[in-house]
């Protein structure tokens, strides 16, 4: 038994905001963002948090899956911009959608998020633990965005992408994780730190640090490496794969994987012109699209990879 992906989903908030909009309030250019990173345009969450756009997401891919609400048995939700410290944004999402028969937790692992879900869901399916699963990668980074810094704020959008998964013969072939804490302050976030009533400071709220050299250099590096293990590991050659699904941080990231991997371009989609980076959510929104674009037959394989802050990466092979 494995976990099979039988319905995806995706929201994005209405509010587009364009890279001549961020021109307005930092000092950047429309051709400096779309030359670095790919990003036209992004979506920002003006009157929804974290845990509405993910109900969203995981309704339309329930009726993608043509599953109710109540035959989940868990649902994971990967963040790292929750509305609230809790109740966690699974739970949230529980009583949203009404999934009164599901464990609900997060899971924090930033861009690499929905991979993390993805390969823990699978343990519990391929275990026989549970049959039916959720997964939503969701974020509003816009909250965590300091939006007087050019560096940053270009960068990212409010997303989310949810996944059902079915305990069947086929589906995830194989997935890997993996995490380096001793990197963790090149792409950081600090949240409520350091006040009680000892030290008689209020805590004080955090915004997105990243050193994007930094994290350019990993990523390239990094995505290649845990694509060629998943496949070493199943015994599958690269050929045989479909699509690249990959995180949508910056499509200068996704051409050096492409030709790292040696595989053309257009194995390897991006929509990252209009959403920007929306963090956990890029990979299945993306997912999304492909599906109901019908670009994904049974029997296709398809590789997933995210990587993010912790640093954290992963990367999953599945046969749709
Ligand atoms: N508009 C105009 N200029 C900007 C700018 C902006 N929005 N942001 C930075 N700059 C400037 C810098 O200040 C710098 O100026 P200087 O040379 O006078 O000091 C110059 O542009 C080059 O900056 P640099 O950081 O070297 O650019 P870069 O080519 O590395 O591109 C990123 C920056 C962020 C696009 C790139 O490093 C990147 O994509 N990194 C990975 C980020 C990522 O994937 N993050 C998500 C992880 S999940």
């Amino acid at each position: 038994m494995t976990g099979r992906i039988i319905g995806t989903g995706s929201y994005v908030p209405e509010q587009v905001v364009t890279n001549e909009d961020l021109a307005k309030i930092v000092d950047t250019t429309d051709e400096w963002i779309v030359t670095r990173t790919g990003i036209h345009e992004r979506r920002i969450a003006v009157h929804e948090g974290t845990s509405e756009m993910a109900a969203k997401a995981a309704r339309r891919a329930l009726e993608d899956a043509g599953m109710e609400a109540g035959e989940l048995d868990i649902i994971l939700l990967a963040t790292s911009s929750p509305d609230n410290c809790f109740p966690n944004g699974a739970c949230e999402v529980q009583a949203a959608i009404g999934a009164k028969n599901a464990v609900a937790f997060d899971i924090s692992a930033a861009c690499s998020g929905f991979e993390f879900a993805l390969s823990t869901v699978q343990a519990f399916l391929q275990a026989g633990i549970y049959k039916t699963a959720l997964i939503i990668g969701v974020d509003c980074l816009s909250k965590l965005t300091d939006w007087n810094d050019r560096s940053t704020c270009v960068l990212f959008g409010d997303g989310a992408g949810a996944a059902v998964l079915r305990a069947e013969e086929t589906g995830v072939i194989h997935s890997v994780m993996g995490s380096d804490g001793t990197k963790g302050p090149v792409l950081s976030c600090s949240a409520r730190t350091g006040g009680n009533f000892l030290n008689g400071k209020r805590p004080e709220l955090g915004f997105i640090y990243m050193d994007g050299q930094e994290v350019f250099k990993f990523a390239v590096k990094k995505v290649p490496e845990c694509i060629q293990q998943v496949l070493k590991e199943s015994g599958t050659d690269i050929d045989e794969v479909k699509y690249f699904v990959l995180h949508q941080a910056n499509y200068r990231i996704c051409e050096s994987v492409a030709k790292r991997l040696k595989q053309p371009l257009d194995k390897v989609p991006m929509n990252i012109g209009s959403y920007g980076n929306t963090s956990g959510a890029t990979v299945p929104i993306l997912l999304d699209e492909l599906n109901r674009q019908g670009k994904l037959e049974r029997g296709d394989k398809i590789v997933m990879a995210g990587f993010g802050g912790g640093l954290t990466w992963g990367a999953a092979l599945v046969e749709w």
